[in-house]
């Protein structure tokens, strides 16, 4: 049996292969997960909090260094942490920067109109 990728705040799920990164798993289940070094642990834009890890690949040197204090927060590159297939994962993708700015913007703008 496959393991299952959840992504908790997209209410989303996908069986996947062992081996498979958050990354794939997030592509394969229409879960938005910002990229823009395609993989390579240089970006550090694709940070995902996985709270219980146990059945995630322990972090590369590669991924300690980029990620250092918040590895011990729960943070991990998807590009990089990989199902071991042992048991299911959990996941939570932070908002993107700019959706949460906009939203922050409209919330403020609505709250100016009830005055
Ligand atoms: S995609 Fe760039 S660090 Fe993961």
């Amino acid at each position: 049996m496959q393991p299952v990728v959840r992504f908790l705040t997209e209410n989303k799920k996908i069986a996947i292969r062992p081996g498979s990164s958050l990354l794939d798993a997030g592509n394969r289940a229409g879960v938005s997960i910002r990229t823009r070094c395609g993989g390579k642990a240089a970006c550090l834009m694709c940070k995902v909090k996985v709270e219980d890890q146990s059945f995630l690949t322990k972090p590369e040197k590669s991924e300690q260094l980029k990620l250092g204090a918040l590895l011990e927060e729960g943070w991990r590159l998807a590009c990089q942490a990989k199902v071991t297939g042992n048991g299911d994962v959990e996941v939570l993708v932070p908002e993107d920067p700019l959706k949460s700015a906009v939203r922050a913007l409209l919330a403020k703008q609505k709250e100016e109109d009830l005055w």
